[in-house]
């Protein structure tokens, strides 16, 4: 199995996906010892070789943030790039999907996509994986990444194995789907005190946008 990464984040090596990449190899190598290459698609010379890449992959995976309900623009460049083409001897993608908010219906339509964009490719489809709750990772002590971390491993290594996600996991991933009517209330409840703003509002004011979080530029 020739595996093939490409990583749709435009933060680059500084992304959530390339730390996610990161553990998921750790377990893969440990039954695939061969190095996989990983391909940024927020680098333009990376990406303007992608498409030759994945043609001549045998099994490629494609991990990308959650953006605005769908997928980075790079990522849709990637897309028109490889599209138009029949695969002859079909190769097997699959996909994996992080995002901000933890519920995994944020995700569904994009799957969907995925789905027939694979299929129409002639590709085997491997599946969408998908996972949420992820922003914030980058600042969280190790012990609140450990269990997440770990699962990524053992992704790997099922992976390196099946050639395939390993299913126990990938449900779980798919948790919560939408939050219960409780949560919500809690949440709405939360929200008054501010506590739920606290880290979108330090990033706001890290990048000196705080005081514009309310403008509406297109109204004047
Ligand atoms: C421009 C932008 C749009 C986003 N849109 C969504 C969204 O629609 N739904 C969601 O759950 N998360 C959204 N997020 C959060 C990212 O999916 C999340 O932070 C992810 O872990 C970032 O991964 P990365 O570091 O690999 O890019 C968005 C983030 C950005 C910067």
């Amino acid at each position: 199995m020739k595996l093939v990464i490409f990583n749709g984040s435009p933060r680059y090596k500084k992304s959530n996906s390339a730390l996610l990449t990161e553990q998921f190899l750790k377990g893969y190598n440990r039954f695939c010892p061969e190095p996989v290459p990983v391909y940024y698609l927020a680098n333009y010379k990376q990406r303007e070789a992608a498409a030759e890449i994945f043609k001549q992959a045998e099994t490629v995976l494609l991990i990308f943030p959650l953006y605005t309900d769908c997928m980075p623009g790079i990522v849709k460049e990637f897309f028109e790039n490889i599209a138009g083409e029949s695969y002859s001897p079909a190769k097997k993608v699959g996909v994996i999907v992080q995002s901000g908010f933890p519920e995994s219906i944020h995700a569904e339509g994009l799957e969907r996509y995925l789905k027939k964009l694979v299929l129409r490719l002639n590709c085997e489809y491997l599946g969408t994986m998908i996972k949420g709750g992820v922003e914030g990772i980058q600042s969280m002590p190790p012990s609140m990444t450990r269990k997440l971390y770990g699962k990524f491993q053992v992704l790997g290594e099922y992976f390196a194995q099946n050639n395939s996600f390993e299913p126990g996991i990938t449900e779980k991933f798919r948790k919560p789907y939408r939050f219960s009517r409780t949560y919500i209330v809690i949440f709405t409840l939360l929200s008054k005190t501010g506590i739920t703003n606290f880290y979108w509002n330090g990033q706001l004011k890290k990048n000196g946008a705080f005081e514009k979080r309310f403008a509406r530029p297109y109204l004047d």
